[in-house]
């Protein structure tokens, strides 16, 4: 931050001679904004879900992973082993077997978690074992140990003759960064184990099966209008036999089919044994909606599989059964509580509806086999449900031939609300692009701004988070008909990270804001009711200043005004190395005197990083600043964000 205020003071001196941009903002709204406008993109990519965001503890809990034993190691000699003859539920067809012949010489199993499990003294943890004893009286002694394998809690289990489900909570008395949960037949006979599961009681909203604090406090915090979920290619998968299906999903835990990751073996990391418990399923993403106030957006596999990864898809004549998936799942959110998937979504605890207005059909699909194969679910969901909007999608990059062949067969008749554009480039390109929706023909479908991020080098700098905070200034003066953005991917775990960059980085312990969050938090915080057309006077650069690639303006700003507080809400971008010093003014007349505030995201662009380690390098910094009335006169910081908040008055 010093270093930060001293090249602020000495570039301010240095541009002294820059005419002043002249920025006037309009009296009356042109047009709202949607609530929606800024929102998440989840997926499990980067162990987002499995490993991240869904808390259990336990990796591989239902001996469902292609290596059975996989985060397992066997106690007890001859070893146990893994059955599969009479399960819990035939979708979960593992299951672990202790024989016992001496009770002095117990048989169990120990679980590693993911990379460890990370305990705290005091701290309390649920754990919940479905099992049963041939003679109908076993005992399992379960307990956390530290890596040096020094017991921090230890509790025990009765288990009966048939597969129960039983639950203990256990009291850590120490601290680790690599526990181990322990689970121990002691009883003489045959005990069967499954579904072992241990989640720290401190979840969000503590919730049994549910989702890590610090992470789910990360996504509230960005205020987030709508929440895209599952994905992502995920939804497409390899193939059609590991795509995503939503009534997987759903139920009991313990009868939920468990799918191979789509990202098991995808760029720089292969991880075989990567995969969905589902764990977090659609009922928990739509839980997760209704706690952030987000509008849920799932997207449901529309008979094909990843275009990228050429394994093929369902007939264009035997969509029958995806279409009634996605009927159905409109059934399970919207549908009372005595109709099928409503009386599903009721017997999880949710009686009432949830809310579902938008739905997409496909991943990120591409070609005329995804327009044959679109339009028959618009047809059908559009007859049962006209109010729904649904979402199309336009390929991986926008402006391609992809795109190009989408937007023609869209032009051609095939309908839809809302198209998915993604973009994954260069920030210059977002720069150069910023502008994009202001000439935007206004006639086709609205726009999903629905995956983009700018890449330099894979890093997650300051410089690509002001590319995109740029193009969001774009975003929100083209409300009107850029309803929905959000950028991908968002979480990132340390040590399996098979794409970068990402919004957030994590381990097992730690939370890391990149600032790319934090300009999608000043957004999502700061999002206006309506939008206040701006003029800005001299924003040309100069000719001979450098500027990036196909840059012609000095900076990219949006106005807003937020109803409530009487406020003009301001964003402005400077992503160069010198300051810019900027009049306001407001069309309707003077500037009321008054406390202005003001936050800025700034630092040197490609040194700028947050790290798990020194996670507050680049942050943004609040102030205000009193103002005496008429124009304000303030200077942009070089490669800065800076959104004010200007009292317009009654
Ligand atoms: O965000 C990562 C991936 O990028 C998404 O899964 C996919 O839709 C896109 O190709």
């Amino acid at each position: 931050m010093l270093f930060f205020s001293r090249a602020l003071g000495l570039l301010t001196c240095c541009t002294m001679f820059l005419p002043a941009l002249e920025m006037t903002i309009a009296a009356q709204p042109s047009h709202p904004v949607p609530p929606t406008l800024f929102g998440i993109f989840f997926e499990d990519i980067n162990h987002g879900a499995d490993g991240g965001l869904y808390a259990e503890l336990v990796q591989n809990r239902s001996f469902e992973h292609p290596d059975p034993w996989w985060a397992w190691t066997p106690i007890g000699t001859p070893a146990p082993l893994i059955a599969e003859g009479t399960p819990v539920d035939p979708a979960n067809p593992h299951y672990l077997r202790l024989a016992v012949t001496d009770p002095a010489q117990p048989m169990g199993a120990v679980n590693a978690g993911w990379d460890g499990i990370v305990l705290d003294p005091g701290a309390t943890y649920r754990c919940r074992i479905h099992a049963r004893h041939d003679g109908g009286a076993g005992t399992l002694r379960v307990r956390l140990l530290d890596e040096a394998g020094k017991v921090l809690a230890e509790s025990s289990l009765s288990v009966g003759a048939t597969w129960q489900r039983q639950e203990v909570i256990l009291t850590s008395t120490g601290r680790t960064d690599h526990g181990r949960l322990e689970v121990l037949a002691t009883a003489r006979g045959t005990t069967d184990v499954d579904v072992v599961s241990l989640f720290p009681t401190a979840t969000w909203k503590d919730r049994p099966n549910g989702l890590r604090r610090d992470l789910t406090q990360a996504l509230a915090d960005l205020h987030p209008g709508f929440l895209r979920f599952p994905g992502g290619c995920i939804v497409e998968g390899q193939n059609m036999a590991n795509a995503y299906r939503w009534k997987d999903t759903i139920g009991d835990v313990a009868t939920r089919r468990q799918n191979k990751n789509r990202w098991t073996d995808s760029f720089n990391i292969k991880e075989p044994q990567y995969q969905q418990t589902y764990g977090l399923g659609f009922f928990e993403y739509f839980e997760l909606c209704e706690d952030l106030g987000a509008e849920p957006l799932p997207i449901i596999n529309c008979g094909m599989s990843c275009q990228f990864e050429k394994g093929g898809h369902v007939a264009a004549n035997a969509l029958d059964p995806y279409i009634q998936d996605a009927l159905d799942l409109v059934e399970f959110a919207r549908g009372p509580a005595t109709s099928t998937w409503g009386a599903r979504r009721a017997a999880m605890g949710h009686p009432a509806p949830f809310r579902l207005n938008f739905l997409g059909v496909g991943n990120e699909q591409w070609g005329p086999e995804y327009l044959e194969r679109y339009r028959p679910f618009h047809a059908a969901l559009k007859a049962r449900y006209p109010d729904l909007q649904l979402v199309m999608a336009t390929g991986p990059l926008v402006g391609d031939g992809k795109w190009k062949a989408i937007m023609d067969g869209i032009r051609g008749g095939t309908s839809t609300d809302i198209i998915d554009e993604h973009f994954y480039r260069h920030p210059d390109w977002f720069l150069a692009e910023a502008n994009r929706y202001d000439t935007y023909d206004r006639r086709g479908p609205k726009i999903f701004a629905g995956e983009y991020a700018a890449h330099l080098d894979r890093t997650s700098s300051l410089r690509v988070a002001l590319a995109e905070a740029a193009m969001m200034t774009g975003f929100l003066r083209n409300a009107d008909h850029v309803v929905m953005a959000s950028y991908a991917p968002l979480f990132a775990k340390r040590g399996h990270t098979q794409w970068t960059p990402d919004l957030i980085y994590f381990d097992n312990r730690r939370v890391c804001l990149t600032p790319s969050y934090h300009v999608q938090a000043l957004f999502g915080a700061h999002r206006p009711d309506a939008v206040l057309p701006l003029t800005l006077a001299d924003n040309a650069i100069a000719a001979g200043t450098p500027a990036p690639k196909g840059v012609h303006q000095r900076i990219f700003a949006a106005a807003g005004l937020d109803a409530r507080q009487r406020q003009a809400v301001v964003f402005a971008v400077n992503p160069r190395d010198q300051a810019e010093p900027t009049t306001i003014t407001l069309a309707a007349g003077s500037l009321p005197a008054g406390t202005i505030g003001r936050t800025v995201l700034g630092g040197i662009p490609d040194q700028a990083l947050n790290t798990l380690e020194a996670p507050a390098v680049v942050q943004p910094v609040t102030d205000t600043l009193s103002h005496g009335g008429g124009p304000l006169r303030l200077n942009l910081p070089p490669h800065s964000l800076t959104v004010l908040r200007v009292p317009v008055g009654p």
